[in-house]
């Protein structure tokens, strides 16, 4: 089985990008990052790429006039490395259908919430003011609806009596850079498609709170 080419796009720190550039270099997930596409040219993240030896695309959005002109020339730019994968991690753009469409089934995100609850933005502290007792992320397949493709798996973390926005997402982080690997290596493996509107995992359809969350 070849090994899975994947390109991952971020607009911010990267810590994400840096479990997957761990998880390929030890072996566990079976495939390599073939390059680190940013819409911002100071995010961390390139610097964490370049320092793992991979390639760094800048792609910024001031320089397009339309969201439609900006995703063409992201998706040419993704094509020119072939992958299996395309792995959001934190990439803050809204996509276009187009997009989206083109990549069907070999797109990934993931979102600090427990979807459906708390699509978009500022997911922590709404957690917090709802009063929740859990919170979380989620790793789905991208589709045209925000936020909204079928969720592969979920890590979840109590919410705390004092936590703050802040506190809370460090939880959430820690969590997430455990999921990210752990689905990417699933679909390293072929263990893991998109069919119809389902995301399937071992031949099974999965239930809308994705497979079970269990460290392998
Ligand atoms: C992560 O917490 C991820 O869930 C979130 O951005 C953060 C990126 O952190 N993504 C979204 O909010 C997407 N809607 P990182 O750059 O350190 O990986």
């Amino acid at each position: 089985m070849a090994p899975t080419r994947l390109v991952v796009l971020i607009s911010g720190s990267g810590s994400n990008l840096q479990a997957i550039i761990d998880a390929c270099q030890s072996g566990y997930i079976r495939g390599s990052v073939v390059s680190v596409i940013s819409n911002k040219a100071d995010a961390y993240g390139l610097t964490r790429a370049k320092n793992a030896g991979i390639d760094t695309q800048v792609l910024s959005h001031k320089e397009f006039e339309s969201r439609e002109a900006y995703d063409a020339a992201l998706s040419d730019l993704i094509d020119s490395f072939d992958p299996d994968l395309v792995v959001l991690a934190g990439f803050m753009r809204i996509l276009t259908a187009s997009l989206v469409q083109k990549f069907r089934g070999k797109m990934l995100n993931i979102h600090p919430s427990l979807l459906p609850k708390y699509q978009g933005l500022n997911t922590h502290q709404r957690a917090i003011d709802a009063q929740d007792a859990f919170h979380g992320a989620s790793v789905h397949f991208v589709t045209e609806e925000l936020d909204g493709g079928p969720v592969v798996c979920q890590a979840k973390v109590p919410i705390l009596p004092n936590d703050t926005a802040d506190t809370l997402a460090q939880r959430v982080h820690e969590q997430e850079h455990k999921l990210y690997p752990l689905v990417v290596k699933w679909f390293s493996e072929r263990r893991l498609t998109m069919e119809a509107d389902y995301a399937v995992f071992d031949d099974q359809n999965l239930p809308a709170e994705g497979a079970p969350y269990s460290e392998e």
